[in-house]
């Protein structure tokens, strides 16, 4: 493995670090001493590890603020919020209710926070970054959603293309001048490849854009055709930004060796975890991992799903924790116990109607008793719905030709393929235009 240079981070503040072009306020360090502030909220951190960022994903109606601080209870130690419509937030009471108390802001055990954004209207951003920038750590633009949606609103990985990149620096650059948190940006790999990316990534830096958040995929590699991430791609663009600004590899990591891998390899400042640690919490623990010869050693699914049920009660996702109640719930139960589901068409059939709490915890019973009857080990228990599409990609995630039935399932029930990736749908437009809010 090469010299990455990832502890670069752990050098002192430079105080030229704004004098770089951009007009950034905040010094490369800004990640890793917030980190540290907060460090002793994760006493079991493993040393080497202590100032990387072991990030959760900003997931539409899957980040919600309980599944969140279940993450923060595994040494996730930094959280995106699920995607937010910028200008749904700003003009729909009802839907920022759903997804944020304004003046109060989000649980002391919540924090460092990140809050994602969708938008192309740099006023229309910088409006609803106003109304949660005093509770926050950070802003966050969404640059990387695929779906037809995001397309058609002209946001997520397009608005990277929109009039050559000068949308979104233009943006970037706003929003950097006139708010006081640290202005982030998630973006995916441009379909013009990696040479034109890396122009990108450096002009909005140059803008100010306080961290880079690179999901190694293009916007062509979603649902069948997701691959595995570039993780040589993100390797270039530490080499390009690294020493202005952090920046955070996305994409295919799936347990603590794919943790520390990725680090090496990449020399990123941390990793970012979205289906993987969807289906498992506890994943930024050493579970599952060569060192516990891939044995789960962590808290089994069963007490993770019933865990995450009693934040829901304390939490209640749509009571500003940006998470659709019980479809959101719903969901999680699925990604949580998709291995006992995949095996039992009358737990799926619960899972699928549960419309009421109560219900959610007679599931967790119907699957203990299952567990209990065929004498289940959590010891063994593995990824499931993580590597339904990762069929044929190698290592120890290929399984071969698995669920059909399950894909065929999840589109009678609604919860497609596309759903899974990445289901703006749920919270986009779609939903102003149902009158849900
Ligand atoms: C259920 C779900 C919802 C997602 N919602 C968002 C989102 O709101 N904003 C975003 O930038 N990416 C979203 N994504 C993409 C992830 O953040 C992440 O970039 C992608 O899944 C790749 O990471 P992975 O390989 O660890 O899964 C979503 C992904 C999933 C599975």
């Amino acid at each position: 493995m090469m010299d990455t240079g990832r502890h670069r981070s752990s050098s002192p503040p430079d105080d030229d670090d704004d004098d770089d072009g951009g007009n950034r306020r905040f010094p490369r360090d800004w990640l890793r001493r917030l980190l540290m502030r907060h460090a002793h909220n994760h006493p079991n951190m493993p040393p080497d590890l202590h100032d990387v960022a072991l990030v959760v994903a900003p997931m539409v109606d899957a980040s919600d603020l309980p599944y969140r601080l279940l993450t923060r209870r595994y040494n996730a130690n930094l959280c995106y919020t699920p995607m937010i419509h910028a200008r749904m937030f700003v003009d729909k009471p009802g839907y920022r209710r759903k997804f944020w108390k304004v003046g109060v802001g989000t649980p002391a055990e919540d924090r460092p926070l990140i809050v994602q954004f969708c938008g192309n209207d740099k006023h229309v951003l910088l409006s609803a970054m106003k109304l949660v920038e005093n509770d926050v750590d950070g802003v966050d633009i969404n640059c990387g959603c695929p779906q037809g949606i995001a397309r058609r609103g002209r946001y997520g990985a397009y608005l990277m293309e929109e009039d050559g990149g000068d949308r979104i620096v233009d943006i970037v650059r706003h929003l950097s001048t006139n708010l006081t948190v640290p202005v982030c940006v998630k973006l995916r790999i441009l379909p013009t490849g990696i040479d034109d990316s890396l122009m990108l990534y450096g002009r909005l830096v140059d803008a100010g854009a306080s961290m880079l958040a690179i999901h190694g995929r293009d916007r062509h590699q979603r649902q069948d055709a997701t691959g595995s991430a570039d993780w040589d791609a993100i390797r270039r663009v530490v080499d390009l930004v690294g020493d202005r600004v952090p920046v955070l590899a996305n994409g295919g990591i799936s347990n603590m060796d794919d943790v520390r891998a990725c680090l090496e390899y990449t020399g990123a400042d941390g990793v970012m975890s979205s289906e993987a640690i969807l289906e498992y919490p506890p994943l930024y623990t050493e579970t599952n991992t060569r060192s516990t010869n891939y044995l789960r050693t962590g808290p089994g699914r069963l007490d993770v799903a019933s865990d995450y049920l009693e934040l829901c009660r304390r939490y209640p996702p749509d009571d500003g924790g940006q998470g659709s109640g019980l479809k959101c719930i719903r969901a999680h139960m699925h990604r949580f116990l998709h291995a006992d589901m995949r095996g039992n068409a009358s737990l799926r059939d619960a899972v699928v109607r549960t419309f009421t709490m109560e219900g959610a915890g007679d599931v967790i019973d119907m699957a203990r008793n299952i567990h209990e009857s065929c004498g289940h080990d959590v010891g063994d228990e593995q990824l499931s719905w993580y590597v339904r599409h990762r069929v044929g990609l190698g290592g120890s995630h290929d399984r071969g030709g698995e669920d059909e039935d399950d894909d065929e399932e999840e589109r009678k029930h609604g919860s497609s393929k596309e759903d899974d990736e990445c289901p703006c749908n749920v919270f986009g437009e779609v939903c102003a235009d149902d009158g849900d809010y």
